[in-house]
C-alpha cells in the first residue's frame, strides 16, 4: 500500500484511554462530519488498546471484540463507519500482550491480519509492549508488515516501536507506512516542548511512503481526558499543531469532538496548515534561520524551519518556544533566493491570511512567548 501523503484521523486514546466503544466510535465518526473535520481531511476513526476480551477464542486462535463494548462486532461497526465516508482503525501490539494488557499479536501475525481484513479494517496502531526479550524489533514489525501486505485487503501499518531499538534505520524495510518516533505525547506545554526539541533532529526521518508519526495531537484536550494534564494555552496549542503540520506528521485528532469549542476545531481544519502538510512534494523541513537579538544563531528554542513546496512555494515556520517574546529571523539565501536571483517573497500568514513582503536580503520578526508564524512563501521577481 502506498500512502503519498500525512495520513490523518482519530484517535480514541488520548482522551478515552479504556473506555472505548462502538457507540463511541459511530458517534465521533457523525462528528468528523459534522464538524467539517472529515472534509478537511481527517479520515481514518481509530480505536487505540482495550477493545478485546483477555482470551482469544479458544479454536480460532482470533481476537475477540469485547462484547460489552463493541455488541455489533467489527464488521457492522466497519461498515457505519465506511457508510459516512471514513475509514477504521484498529489498534494491536508485537508482543504477547499490548501495553493495557490485551492479548497481543505476537506469532497470530497473520491470523490478526487476516481477521481485520476480514473486519473490513483500514488501519492497524501496532504497539511495542511486552515483547519477548530475545525478539529484536525490527523483525517483529516485519513479520505484521509482511502478514498486512499478504492479507488480500489496503491496510495501513501504523507502527508504534517509540523510535526505540533505532526504528528510523529499518523501519523502512517493515511495509510501514508511518511510524512513532516519541514515547507517547501527554497534554502540558513542558511534553509538547521536550517533543519538538527531539524532533529537531529527526525532520529528515520522515517524507513519502513512511511518515514521521510525533504521535495524536493534544490539541483541545484542556487538561481532560486519559493523557489529559496541566492543559495548554490556546497559543500553544497552534504551536504544537503548526509544528506538527510544517513537518509533515501525521495528523490525529486525540481530543474529544464532541467537546471542541470552535476555536479548536478551527485550527485543527485550518487549510493553509493542511495544505502544507499534505503537499505532495514531501520534501524535508530544515533549519532556515532563528533568534536575532544581541546574538544570532538557533537553539532548540528558537528556530525557523523552511520547506519547499510541489508548487514552488515556500512554508516557512519562524517559532518561539521560550517564555519570552523575541526576534526571529532568516536570510532569503539560506531559502535557495541568493541577492543576485532577483527575487523576494510574498508572504502570506497562515493564521492570519495577512501579506507581507520579504525584501530580498533577510526578514526579521517578533514572535511572541511559547508563539509561532507560519507562512507560506509565494517566489515573486522584484
Ligand atoms: C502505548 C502507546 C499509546 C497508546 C497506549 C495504549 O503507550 O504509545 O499511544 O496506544 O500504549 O495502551
Amino acid at each position: 500500500m502506498l500512502v503519498n501523503t500525512p495520513p490523518m484521523g482519530w484517535n480514541s486514546w488520548n482522551t478515552f484511554g479504556p473506555d472505548v466503544n462502538e457507540n463511541l466510535i459511530k458517534k465521533t465518526s457523525d462528528l468528523l462530519i459534522d464538524t467539517g473535520l472529515r472534509d478537511a481531511g481527517y479520515e481514518y476513526v481509530v480505536i487505540d488498546d482495550l477493545w478485546s476480551l483477555k482470551e482469544r477464542d479458544p479454536e480460532t486462535g482470533r481476537l475477540v471484540p469485547d462484547p460489552a463494548k463493541f455488541p455489533g462486532g467489527m464488521k457492522a461497526l466497519s461498515d457505519y463507519v465506511h457508510s459516512k465516508g471514513l475509514k477504521l482503525g484498529i489498534y494491536s501490539c508485537a508482543g504477547t500482550m499490548t501495553c493495557g494488557s490485551q492479548p497481543g499479536s505476537y506469532e497470530y501475525e497473520f491470523t490478526d491480519a487476516q481477521c481485520f481484513a476480514e473486519w473490513g479494517i483500514d488501519f492497524l496502531k501496532y504497539d511495542f509492549c511486552y515483547r519477548p526479550a530475545f525478539e529484536r524489533g525490527e523483525l517483529l514489525y516485519r513479520r505484521m508488515g509482511t502478514a498486512l501486505a499478504n492479507c488480500g485487503r489496503d491496510i495501513l501499518f501504523s507502527a508504534c516501536s517509540w523510535g526505540d531499538d533505532g526504528t528510523k534505520d529499518w523501519i523502512r524495510t517493515t511495509g510501514a507506512q508511518m511510524w512513532r518516533s516519541t514515547h507517547d505525547l501527554l497534554d502540558s506545554w513542558e511534553f509538547v516542548k521536550k517533543r519538538i526539541t527531539e524532533q529537531l533532529g529527526l525532520i529528515g526521518a520522515g517524507g513519502r511512503g513512511c511518515f514521521n508519526d510525533m504521535d495524536m495531537l493534544v490539541v483541545g484536550m484542556n487538561g481532560k481526558g486519559h493523557v489529559g494534564l496541566k492543559a495548554c494555552t490556546p497559543v500553544q496549542y497552534r504551536t504544537h499543531f503548526a509544528f506538527w503540520a510544517l513537518t509533515g506528521a501525521p495528523l490525529f485528532i486525540g481530543c474529544d469532538v464532541g467537546a471542541c469549542d470552535s476555536e479548536t476545531v478551527g485550527l485543527l481544519k485550518n487549510e493553509k496548515l493542511i495544505a502544507i502538510n499534505q503537499d505532495r512534494a514531501c520534501c524535508q523541513p530544515y533549519v532556515a534561520g532563528g533568534y536575532r537579538n544581541w546574538r544570532v544563531g538557533h537553539d532548540e528554542e528558537h528556530f525557523v524551519l523552511a520547506r519547499l513546496l510541489e508548487n514552488g512555494d515556500i512554508a516557512i515556520g519562524m517559532f518561539n518556544l521560550s517564555d519570552g517574546a523575541c526576534n526571529l529571523f532568516f536570510h532569503l539565501s539560506e531559502l535557495g533566493l541568493s541577492r543576485i536571483c532577483g527575487r523576494k517573497l510574498l508572504m502570506e500568514d497562515c493564521f492570519t491570511g495577512q501579506i507581507s513582503e520579504s525584501g530580498n536580503g533577510q526578514f526579521v520578526t517578533r514572535v511572541e512567548a511559547c508563539d509561532a508564524k507560519i507562512f507560506r512563501c509565494r517566489v515573486e521577481a522584484e
